[in-house]
Parts: structure tokens; C-alpha cells; sequence
């Protein structure tokens, strides 16, 4: 299925490579301090794997594997942001994290190839 909220050649650029999700990564720098870039797997892991497994598999929250939220960018950033009935949100985290770990869950835990980005995020935030 097209999903046409990917449909712009802005999300189109690392069509492919999905090597390019390991590769985002996000600098920070506190202080004049370079800290580790931010990992996928490792955001993955802190804020999401205690509720859905570390290898996204279930477990007191359902497994973030082939479901109809992780074949669909916006809806798996809306839950992010907003959270569900249980699930808490994550609106606090920069629109740059969400996009990692989204990028993370689509196309590690999961096979879709079309990266999202920030800009992509910060759209669906309706606050
Ligand atoms: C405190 C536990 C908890 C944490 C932390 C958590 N979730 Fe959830 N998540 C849930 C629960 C429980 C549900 C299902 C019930 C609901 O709507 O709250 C859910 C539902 C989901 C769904 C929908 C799955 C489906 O098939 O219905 C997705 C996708 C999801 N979470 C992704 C994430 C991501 C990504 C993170 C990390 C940013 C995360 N969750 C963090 C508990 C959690």
C-alpha cells in the first residue's frame, strides 16, 4: 500500500539504504562537550523497550512488529506524541528523537525503507 504521507521526494532520499537509519544520528552538545550520538536502538531500548521488549517483541505493551502503526509513519508519531489509553506520551522528547526512534522501529524492527525526519515531526504536533 502507497502510504502518502511519504509520498514527497523530501522523505524519498534514503530509499534503499537501510544502513542510513544506523547512520542518523544526532549530535549534542552541552557545554562545548561532544556527547555520543543518539542511537536508534539505544532510544529504543531506554524509553520504549521496559513496556514493549527490548527487540520491540511485546510484553506489558503489545509488540512493535508488523502492525498497522508501524506501516504508517504519521500514526506511529501521533502515538509517540500523544501516547494511547496506557501508553504514556513522549511529546517531551525533541522532534529530532522521535523521528530516531521511529526511523528505529520502521525499518529495523520493521521492513519499511522511507526515512522520516524532524521536520516530519514536528508537523504532526498540533501543540
Ligand atoms: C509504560 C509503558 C509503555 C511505554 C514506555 C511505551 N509504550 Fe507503546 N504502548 C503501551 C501500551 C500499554 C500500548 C497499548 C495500549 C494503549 O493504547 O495504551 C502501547 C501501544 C503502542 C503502539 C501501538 C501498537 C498496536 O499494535 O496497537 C505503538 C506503535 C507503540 N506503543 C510504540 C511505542 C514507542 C515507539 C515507544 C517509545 C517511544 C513506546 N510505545 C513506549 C505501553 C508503552
Amino acid at each position: 500500500m502507497e502510504d502518502e504521507t511519504l509520498s514527497g521526494s523530501t522523505y524519498r532520499k534514503a530509499i534503499g539504504s537501510l544502513t542510513a537509519a544506523a547512520a542518523i544520528a544526532l549530535t549534542v552538545s552541552a557545554i562545548g562537550q561532544e556527547l555520543e550520538p543518539l542511537d536508534g536502538n539505544q532510544l529504543f531500548i531506554e524509553t520504549c523497550g521496559g513496556c514493549h521488549g527490548a527487540g520491540g517483541e511485546g510484553g506489558y505493551g503489545p509488540p512493535v512488529t508488523a502492525n498497522d502503526y508501524v506501516d504508517n509513519a504519521t500514526k506511529l508519531v501521533l502515538r509517540i506524541i500523544k501516547g494511547g489509553e496506557v501508553m504514556p506520551t513522549f511529546r517531551h522528547l525533541s522532534d529530532e528523537e522521535i523521528a530516531i526512534v521511529a526511523n528505529f522501529v520502521r525499518t529495523q524492527l520493521n521492513e519499511n525503507v522511507d526515512l522520516i525526519d524532524a521536520a516530519f515531526v514536528a508537523a504532526q504536533r498540533d501543540f
